[in-house]
């Protein structure tokens, strides 16, 4: 069966998050088993992510998708609207990239500095049905776009939906298609990432989704404070606390509710998640808990993987000294260089402790806050990375003001930072109030890092109870340091690099004073003509 993935992200177009990440990675795993595999996205063409679509050709192929109710009048509902379809055949990967000028504004895939898009449902109605006509339409068939055309995917093929973005599809398969005879042998998963996140929208809008009125019912969800949430959990308010505060009983269209009816298969990101999630006495559900009950027989949890490629310490090009479990001393390195990247004092024997995430009350920044004094106090180090919620945002800035010689925050995302984080930290910080998978601990245990994580979701199913590299290095005074020759040399490297000037604590990363540049030229015969990234052989590195 040919592999229809729908999604709102897709690494590297787009990510935010973890959807990205897998959706940028899962697919092309199938495909090199064998599967025929396309992933259906939006083609976010703002002008400062142009350079990203570059060598995205366009099919040629339009369709027009109709966002009135059946039998309507031309006003009557979503209206009519022409999206182009591009195509990048790659790794053995079907990459559709569906275009409309909505999806071409500056921010991330759902909103701006001034919030959430007003017209989300829109524009992912657009997506799912663009996506439910692209294994029709799109003569991609596998085959390098344009010499020679494939065939279409056709009609007997899997979408799977991920999350509410994509969850119109399953929907638009019953009410639509197969009731003029297309997609009858079709199947449709819904992957389930984050429930938190379900398109909850007032019940009007559901004539602009190009529905039958008698498919209402299917949509139609109405919060009874059925454990916990209801739509919302946004930043700083707790899982959907404003729905049960009130318990009132607001009939809303919830198109999470209507994928989870419609699909034939469910499955979660991880196992303990599909089981918590299906929790009456928890909260997981988000509201949604009978519901997921009633389809237990047709749930599934699959832990997500990750790209053993991009996230990998022997050759990761982001980080200053490449290195393997037999060759600590290059993590050591790499500490070292962030502390000094940042203007932390530069301390073999300081804990570093990273923070990756949206910040999001989901994932505990506020938690990590909490504790900074007492981990100040220890000697630690903490490194911060995330955007998200303004509150935490400032919280993260005022924390780094507060313990200018131990913590440093940086608000934004950044791709080469949180490899570096990731190799430069003894432990990463993933107090996650729900964790649906996570990939960032999966990241960490690669890297030679420990998590330190709330046992919650899938950070249950994949953090054990040993070290990362078979429980070696970490119990080692000063982290990582001491054991091999790399570790010796490193040693003595820290002597020099700290003798020829050592920066001071209290600079921030974006002092100007701060010279990254300079920083690492004592390390520079130590990295060979190779420069300061790139691998370097030291004879450990090789496998
Ligand atoms: C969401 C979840 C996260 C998961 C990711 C990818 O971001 O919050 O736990 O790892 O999706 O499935």
């Amino acid at each position: 069966r040919d592999l229809v993935f729908v999604t709102a992200e897709a690494a590297p177009w787009s990510k935010t998050g973890g959807l990205g990440d897998v959706m940028g990675a899962l697919p092309r795993s199938l495909a090199a088993r064998g599967h025929r595999v396309m992933v259906v996205s939006p083609r976010y063409l703002a002008p400062s992510a142009a350079k990203r679509y570059e060598g995205i050709k366009d099919t040629g192929v339009r369709a027009r998708l109709n966002l009135n109710p059946p039998g309507a009048k031309a006003d009557g509902g979503g209206g009519v609207h022409e999206v182009g379809f591009y195509h990048l055949h790659k790794d053995g990967v079907d990459w559709v990239f569906v275009d409309h000028i909505s999806y071409h504004r500056e921010g991330t895939p759902y909103g701006n500095a001034a919030g959430t898009y007003g017209d989300n449902l829109f524009r992912f109605s657009l997506l799912c049905m663009a996506a439910c006509e692209a294994p029709l339409l799109l003569h991609v068939g596998g085959h390098r776009y344009g010499t020679p055309p494939g065939l279409p995917y056709g009609q007997n093929v899997t979408f799977i939906a991920n999350d509410w973005h994509a969850g119109l599809v399953p929907v638009y398969v019953a009410a639509k298609y197969r009731r003029h005879g297309v997609y009858r042998e079709a199947r449709c998963v819904l992957a389930l990432h984050n429930l938190a996140h379900q398109g909850a929208h007032p019940p009007r809008t559901f004539n602009s989704l190009g529905l039958p009125g008698e498919w209402y019912g299917a949509l139609e969800w109405v919060d009874t404070g059925d454990n916990g949430a209801g739509g919302g959990g946004g930043g700083g308010g707790g899982p959907g606390g404003g729905a049960r505060r009130h318990m009132q009983r607001v009939p809303t269209i919830n198109i999470m509710k209507a994928a989870m009816v419609t699909s034939d298969k469910l499955v979660t990101v991880s196992p303990a998640y599909a089981w918590e999630v299906c929790d009456d006495k928890g909260e997981q559900g988000m509201g949604l808990t009978s519901l997921l009950r009633q389809r237990m027989g047709d749930l599934q949890g699959i832990v997500n993987g990750i790209d053993v490629g991009e996230w990998d310490p022997r050759t990761d090009p982001y980080i200053p000294r490449n290195y393997h479990e037999g060759s600590l001393g290059g993590k050591g390195l790499c500490k070292a260089a962030l502390q000094g990247e940042l203007g932390l004092p530069v301390d073999p024997a300081a804990p570093l402790l990273g923070f990756i995430g949206r910040l999001d009350f989901q994932k505990g920044p506020d938690l990590v806050l909490g504790v900074l004094r007492p981990l100040v106090a220890a000697g630690c180090q903490v490194v911060l990375l995330g955007s998200g919620a303004a509150d935490y945002e400032e919280a993260f800035k005022a924390a780094q003001a507060a313990f200018p010689a131990n913590v440093r925050a940086h608000v934004g995302f950044s791709v080469p930072l949180s490899h570096k984080i990731l190799a430069a930290s003894d432990i990463l910080l993933m107090p996650s109030r729900f964790e649906p998978c996570g990939l960032n601990q999966m990241y960490a245990m690669r890297y030679g890092t420990v998590p330190v994580a709330h046992g919650t979701g899938g950070l249950r199913d994949t953090i054990d109870d040993v070290n990362p590299f078979r429980g070696e290095g970490f119990s080692r005074a000063g982290g990582m340091m001491g054991a091999n020759d790399a570790d010796r040399e490193l040693e003595e490297l820290f002597e020099k690099g700290l003798a020829w000037g050592r920066p001071t604590g209290g600079r921030s990363a974006d002092d100007p004073s701060t010279n990254n540049q300079d920083y690492y030229e004592p390390f520079q015969d130590y990295f060979g003509s190779g420069g300061r990234y790139g691998a370097v052989a030291d004879g450990a590195e090789e496998d």
